[in-house]
C-alpha cells in the first residue's frame, strides 16, 4: 500500500526552541518511519515579513541543521528548501486566479501581520495563504501537522483545493490537520506567561542552541512559589510545567520522587530545578552539538539540499503535469 503523504513547512525566522521540539519535532521523527514525508524550509514565506536577506543563507542552513539534529532522517524524508522548487511557484500562480481579495482581506493572520507591519502591507502578504495551499497541493498532501494558529490557512487550502477540482477535475484530495501523538504537549514559558514561543521573553524560553549555563540559569529562574500547603494539592500551571519538564527529560524515578514531595507538601522547588537544570542540559547539549556540526558542514548541507530538491521535485513535477492537462494548458 502506498503510504499517506505527511508534509509542514517551518519558516526560517528563529531558532527552535522546547516547545517546538516537544510539540512538533519529536513527532516529525517519529512520523518518518510510517509515512511519506516533505519537510521544507518556507524561505520564500519568510520574505513577506522579513524581506532583508542578509541573515537568510545562515538561518536556513540552521533550520535545516536543528531538524536533522533532532532525528529527521534526509535519507528518509523529502527535506528540501521552498525555492529549490519552481513547480511550487508555478502552482502558487494558478491558485491566486482561484482565491478572492475579499476572502484573503480577511484572515486573522493577514490582519495581524497589516497591525504589525502597516509600513510594508505587500502582496505576498495577502496571499500568504496561497503560496502555502501551493506548498501542500504540489505533493497532493493529505496530512498536515501544524500548529493551532495554521488550521484557518489549512481551511483555505482545502477551498482552494475544492474550487481547482470543481472547475478543472479532480486533481486535488483534501489535506487535513494531523496530530501525530496522542499525548500532544504544551509547553509554557518559564515566567508562566502562556506558551514557550521565539516571540515571547527569551529568557522563559529554552532554545535547543543554548548552552549548559544559559539552560541552569533559566531553569533555575523559572516561577515557582512558596509551595503546596494542603497534601495531595492541585498544582498551579507553572508548577505543572516544571513538573511536565522533568516528565520530558529525566529519569522516572527522580520525577517521581518530586511528585511524592510534592503531595506530602515537604517539595524544595531550588532542588527540583537544579536537577531539571542538569537533566535539562544533558537533553539538550548533543542536540545542540549536532546541529553545529551540521551547519558547520557546508558540503554535507549542500548535499541534503539537493538530494532533497531532487525528491521534492520529482512529486511536484508530476502534480504540475496533471494540473496543465487538466486546466487545459497543453498547446
Ligand atoms: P513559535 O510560537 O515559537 O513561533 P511556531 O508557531 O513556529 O512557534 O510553531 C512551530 C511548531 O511548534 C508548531 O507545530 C507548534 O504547534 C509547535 N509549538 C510551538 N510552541 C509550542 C509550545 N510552547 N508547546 C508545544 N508546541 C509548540
Ligand atoms: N505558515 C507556516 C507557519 O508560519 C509555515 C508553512 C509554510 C507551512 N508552508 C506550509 C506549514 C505548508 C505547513 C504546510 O508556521
Amino acid at each position: 500500500m502506498q503510504k499517506e503523504v505527511v508534509l509542514s513547512g517551518i519558516r526560517p525566522t528563529g531558532f527552535l526552541h522546547l516547545g517546538n521540539y516537544f510539540g512538533a519535532m519529536r513527532n516529525y521523527v517519529r512520523m518518518q518511519n510510517e509515512y511519506n514525508c516533505y519537510f521544507f524550509v518556507a524561505d520564500w514565506h519568510s520574505l513577506t515579513t522579513h524581506p532583508d536577506t542578509k541573515e537568510l543563507q545562515n538561518s536556513v542552513h540552521r533550520v535545516l541543521a536543528e531538524n536533522i539534529a533532532c532525528g529527521l532522517d534526509p535519507e528518509k524524508v523529502s527535506l528540501y528548501v521552498q525555492s529549490d522548487v519552481p513547480e511550487i511557484a508555478e502552482l502558487y500562480l494558478y491558485i491566486n486566479m482561484l482565491a478572492y481579495k475579499g476572502e484573503l482581506e480577511k484572515v486573522p493572520t493577514f490582519k495581524d501581520k497589516v497591525r504589525l507591519q502597516p509600513e510594508n502591507v505587500n502582496a505576498g502578504l495577502l496571499t500568504y495563504p496561497v503560496l502555502m495551499a501551493a506548498d501542500i497541493l504540489i505533493h497532493r498532501a493529505v496530512k498536515v501537522p501544524v500548529g493551532k494558529d495554521q488550521e484557518q490557512h489549512l481551511e483555505m487550502a482545502r477551498n482552494f483545493a475544492e474550487r481547482f477540482n470543481h472547475r478543472y477535475g479532480e486533481v486535488f484530495p483534501q489535506p487535513k490537520a494531523f496530530n501525530f501523538s496522542h499525548d500532544l504537549v504544551k509547553i509554557m514559558s518559564l515566567d508562566g506567561n502562556g506558551k514557550m514561543s521565539k516571540s515571547e521573553n527569551q529568557m522563559a524560553t529554552i532554545y535547543l542552541s543554548d548552552d549548559d549555563e544559559l539552560i541552569r540559569k533559566k531553569i533555575m529562574k523559572a516561577k515557582t512559589d512558596s509551595g503546596p500547603t494542603e497534601d495531595n494539592s492541585q498544582k498551579p500551571d507553572y508548577i505543572e510545567n516544571i513538573f511536565t519538564l522533568m516528565s520530558l527529560v529525566s529519569e522516572e524515578d527522580t520525577l517521581k520522587k518530586f511528585e511524592e514531595d510534592y503531595n506530602k507538601c515537604s517539595i524544595r522547588y531550588g532542588d527540583m530545578k537544579k536537577q531539571l537544570a542538569e537533566d535539562m542540559a544533558k537533553f539538550v547539549a548533543p542536540i545542540r552539538e549536532k546541529a553545529t556540526a551540521i551547519q558547520n558542514d557546508k558540503t554535507y548541507l549542500k548535499k541534503v539540499m539537493s538530494k532533497g530538491a531532487a525528491k521534492a521535485r520529482e512529486s511536484a513535477s508530476a502534480t504540475i503535469k496533471i494540473v496543465r492537462e487538466s486546466m487545459g494548458i497543453k498547446y
